[in-house]
């Protein structure tokens, strides 16, 4: 079998559970290397997290071979980074319908947390329905063109075609299982879950009990 590779885009003050949470679940995948995990960042090299902690990306914009996935976290970076003229390109260029190589599926785009107010500015979210984490949801919302993108408030993560969205950081896990699921199968996603110990909720994207943190955010 084919591995699918999977680019975890990082930038200056990005969320580490958002990007290793995704991480532990694809790379802990039953299938031996069915995915293969990979980073990248603006100029390669060390990337501060929001927590001051770094990861130490593979890949440059240029240098970063064609992607399945294109993954993209939050954190609060993001507020700085969506003005990044170059991300945006990267992003689009990642995603474009055939940018995965010769002949096979558009890469899928996954976002986590504030992740998808990147997805929204360049675009990629027009037409589409999407979520996002609920303490920065004033600001991560309108970051696309007005009235572009369904956001589902009620929802740990979305599915779109190939745009899947999650809400604040753990939900990243959740989504990450959810597509392991539709992909792989339920045993597999039970298999990597069981490894994890995890509890959380991976089957109903609607079991979201963070609503009401839209109305009060709460800074982290
Ligand atoms: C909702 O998710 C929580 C874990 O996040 C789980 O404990 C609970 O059983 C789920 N509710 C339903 C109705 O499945």
């Amino acid at each position: 079998m084919m591995s699918k590779k999977i680019a975890f885009l990082l930038f200056p003050g990005f969320e580490m559970l958002d990007v290793y949470g995704p991480i532990s679940v694809f790379s802990s995948h039953k299938l031996n290397a069915y995915y293969k995990c990979l980073t990248v960042s603006q100029n390669a090299g060390p990337v501060p997290s929001s927590r001051g902690i770094q990861t130490v990306t593979e890949y440059d914009f240029d240098s970063c071979p064609p992607v399945d996935l294109l993954m993209v976290p939050g954190g609060s970076g993001a507020r700085q980074e969506v003005d990044n003229s170059q991300l945006m390109d990267f992003m689009q260029r990642m995603v474009a319908p055939d940018a995965s190589k010769s002949g096979s599926a558009p890469p899928y785009l996954l976002t986590v947390c504030t992740g998808a107010a990147f997805a929204a500015r360049a675009g990629l979210l027009d037409g589409k329905k999407a979520t996002t984490n609920k303490g920065a949801w004033a600001w991560a919302t309108t970051q696309g063109k007005p009235g572009a993108t369904a956001w589902q408030k009620q929802a740990r993560w979305v599915e779109d075609g190939t745009v899947w969205t999650s809400a604040g950081v753990t939900a990243g896990i959740d989504m990450s299982l959810a597509f392991i699921a539709k992909r792989n199968g339920e045993e597999a996603a039970k298999q990597v879950a069981t490894y994890l110990e995890y509890t959380g909720d991976y089957r109903d994207p609607s079991n979201d009990t963070f609503c009401h943190v839209i109305d009060s955010p709460v800074s982290a």
